[in-house]
């Protein structure tokens, strides 16, 4: 869980915004609840220096990269960073190709604690993409340093059968999100939060401890910033929609990195981002991904065990309209009859062995079960 510089600033990033933001993100809450990851995406390199050693761009951080590491040590966060399998990153800076282990070395200099390792300019196929991931996998390992691994080629070489044994810990599994329901045709290579469920949910076999499917950021509280989540038609959502988004990442145990603006957040967006209960569901220990039992064209219903006994059902009403829906427990293979507590309401709604409610458009709700008998 975390904070990513990218749909915020892209690449205009700068030492005093982080530092500002992860000030936010101790008094928003957002460490308290679990956020405690910093990643400084693209733009942050500078080139290389006579020795070929990766550098930070002077101006962006006069400071140096260690010393902001330092900093949010000091604050109980960590410092993840970014580059690419290629010549140059997605945004044309200095990346990794034939300096892996000089590059793992450097990172691990900085106490830099997590690696987003990308794929732009890179071979398409995935002979090559297994290779530069193990490679750079292998030079984190004998950086002398624990350094997550995140493997970032948009799902486009099924990562999930692969990206563990090259070192990953996490695995992109779509293009980039973008701040919007769902893609049009018309708008290329753009996810909404339908495209990327729809993608993300069927692979809840290959997740588990330690190899988590990444759904790609929350877009929570953006409301449609121009920036890269507000291209390719990314208008922004309603809180309703921003909630769904929420509660569907967390139920498919994605990872969570926020990327709005924290040192402004509206009351909405504390309450989606700082629910407790529901990121109990998604960083529970059991560490499962939500099976999807229903999808029938209106309702999505996802259902995850948890490592107390309780599951964690979500439910969604993907049409334009508020309706009424009635789920036998039985039906999702859940025999007996269970305490429902809504994650949402913050409240106990019922018992027994059937739910019945109203879900508005879009909406998603996120119960957790209690055996009741
Ligand atoms: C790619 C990645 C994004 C972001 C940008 C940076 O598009 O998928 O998440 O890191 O590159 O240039």
């Amino acid at each position: 869980m975390g904070w990513m510089t990218w749909n915020y600033f892209a690449d205009n990033i700068h030492e005093k915004d982080i530092r500002e933001m992860a000030n936010a993100m101790v008094t928003s809450g957002m460490v308290e609840a679990g956020y405690n990851y910093i990643f400084i995406d693209d733009g942050w390199q500078g080139g290389r220096d006579s020795r070929n050693n990766i550098i930070a761009d002077p101006k962006k951080f006069p400071s140096g990269i260690k010393a902001l590491a330092d900093y949010l040590h000091r604050n109980g966060m960590k410092l993840g960073i970014y580059s690419d399998a290629a010549q140059l990153t997605c945004a044309g800076y200095t990346a990794s190709l034939g300096f892996e282990e000089q590059d793992a070395k450097t990172f691990a200099s900085w106490d830099i604690d997590y690696l987003k390792y990308d794929y732009c300019h890179a071979p398409l196929d995935s002979v090559t993409s297994v290779a530069r991931y193990t490679k750079m996998g292998n030079a984190l390992r004998k950086s002398g340093r624990e350094i997550v691994f995140g493997v970032c080629e948009w799902g486009q070489r099924k990562p999930w059968h692969w990206a563990a044994q090259a070192g990953g810990q996490l695995w992109r599994t779509t293009y980039d999100i973008r701040d919007k329901w769902k893609n049009l045709s018309s708008e290329g290579n753009a996810e909404g939060v339908l495209d990327i469920l729809d993608v993300n949910a069927t692979l809840h076999d290959y997740a588990g401890p330690g190899r988590w499917n990444d759904a790609d950021m929350l877009v929570v509280g953006l409301y449609g910033k121009p920036g890269p989540s507000g291209d390719m038609g990314g208008v922004g959502m309603n809180d309703t929609e921003y909630q769904s988004q929420m509660s569907l990442w967390s139920i498919m145990a994605s990872p969570l990195i926020a990327t709005n603006d924290l040192r402004n957040m509206n009351e909405a967006t504390k309450r989606i981002l700082l629910n407790k209960e529901v990121i109990a569901v998604n960083q529970d220990a059991l560490g499962k991904q939500a099976e999807r039992k229903v999808h029938d064209g209106t309702w999505d219903v996802l259902v995850k065990p948890l490592a107390n006994g309780d599951v964690a059902v979500a439910i969604l009403n993907r049409s334009e309209k508020t309706k009424n829906y009635k789920m036998d427990w039985e039906k999702l293979g859940l025999s007996g009859s269970f305490e429902v507590r809504d994650l949402w309401e913050h409240k106990t709604t019922g018992k027994g062995k059937s739910w019945k409610g109203q879900v508005r458009a879009h909406e998603t709700k996120i119960l957790r079960l209690k055996k009741s008998e």
